[in-house]
């Protein structure tokens, strides 16, 4: 019997490692999970491995998501290394500029949906139903199953849980993903979760119809898989909260300037919502994409190059100065 399809670029293994400044900060002995050093810079890349090589197993031609970008450039470079044809559904003018590039540059093809991620998802969710394309959206239980890999990794670490995960949610399905791997591995910690502000329906309770954050990620008003999250949360005796766009790019900010990571404004939720609710213990944060993905957001942010003249008088001046 020929072996199963694997449709694979080395994904996971990725560091993790100590965060002295924000363990100064609040106490905890915090750590972080640079998910951004993925294949293609997202912890998508976990999930997508499983996703694209089940759908090729099952004999699919294409592959289709909705997405905030992240899983639009894994889905895209997934279908591409996989000789399959890959579409993502993207809301318009809403996704970061990298994300972009690299959809295009896989080949994939690429639709502004003139509506927001929650629109884009059921329509890709009815498209799937009427043709024989593989839906790889965190829908699809592969997903969860492959993005689970980063709680045992954690626990492989340190020889147990962390006492906290602190991670950012939009369509809850990366937390439902390490709770299923903490409890597999048997091992429970509290599970922290953060959503935007403006597009924070599990801490309100209800869906946010036009959700709107600078996390463009998580820009998402009713999350696939609300009740998986939500079990989570309480299993662990974890909880879930809201951190406004101004504390998401402090801890942005933050990340870059004082420990040297640069990941994405959806990631630096999960440092945002540590620094302001606090947590006792061994700390991870999961930094869920790369900072690269987003050079708008941090050109817009960051301080501004220094012009100079090309005499040593004036690079002493502009260096020293
Ligand atoms: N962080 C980043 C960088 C993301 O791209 C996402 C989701 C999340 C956090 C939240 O994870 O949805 O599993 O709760 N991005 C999806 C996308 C929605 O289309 O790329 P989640």
């Amino acid at each position: 019997m020929p072996a199963d399809p694997l449709v694979t670029m080395g994904e996971g293994d990725t560091p993790l490692v100590p965060a002295p400044r924000l363990s100064e900060l609040t106490g905890a002995d915090v750590w972080l999970k640079l998910e951004g050093a993925n294949p293609t810079g997202s912890f998508k890349d976990r999930g997508m491995t499983v996703a694209v090589s089940a759908a090729i197993a099952e004999g699919a031609e294409a592959i289709v998501c909705a997405s905030t970008g992240n899983t639009a450039a894994s889905a895209a470079a997934y279908a591409a290394r996989a000789g399959l044809r890959g579409a993502v559904i993207v809301p318009e003018g809403k996704i970061a500029t990298g994300k972009l590039a690299q959809a295009l540059m896989h080949g994939a093809r690429v639709i502004a949906l003139r509506g927001n991620f929650d629109e884009a998802l059921a329509l890709v969710r009815e498209l799937a139903r009427r043709h024989p394309i593989a839906l790889v959206n965190s829908v699809n239980d592969f997903r969860i199953e492959g993005q689970k890999t980063g709680a045992f990794e954690v626990c492989d670490e340190f020889g147990e849980a962390p006492d906290v995960l602190c991670i950012p949610v939009g369509n809850a399905g990366n937390v439902t993903s390490w709770w299923k791997g903490f409890q597999e591995y048997g091992e429970a910690p509290r599970l922290h979760g953060y959503q935007a502000e403006g597009a924070a329906p599990l801490v309100q309770g209800a869906p946010v119809e036009s959700p709107e954050t600078v996390a463009s990620a998580i820009r998402i008003g009713n999350p696939a898989r609300w009740e998986d999250a939500m079990n989570a949360f309480t299993s662990s005796r974890g909880e879930v909260r809201a951190v406004s766009d101004a504390e998401i790019l402090d801890a942005y900010s933050l990340l870059g300037a004082r420990e040297g990571v640069f990941c994405e404004p959806a990631s630096a939720a999960s440092v945002a919502g540590l620094l302001k609710y606090g947590a006792e213990g061994r700390v991870v944060c999961v930094l869920t994409g790369h900072g690269l993905k987003d050079p708008q957001t941090a050109m817009n942010r960051a301080g501004s190059v220094v012009p100079c003249e090309p005499d040593i008088g004036s690079v002493e001046e502009a260096v020293l100065g």
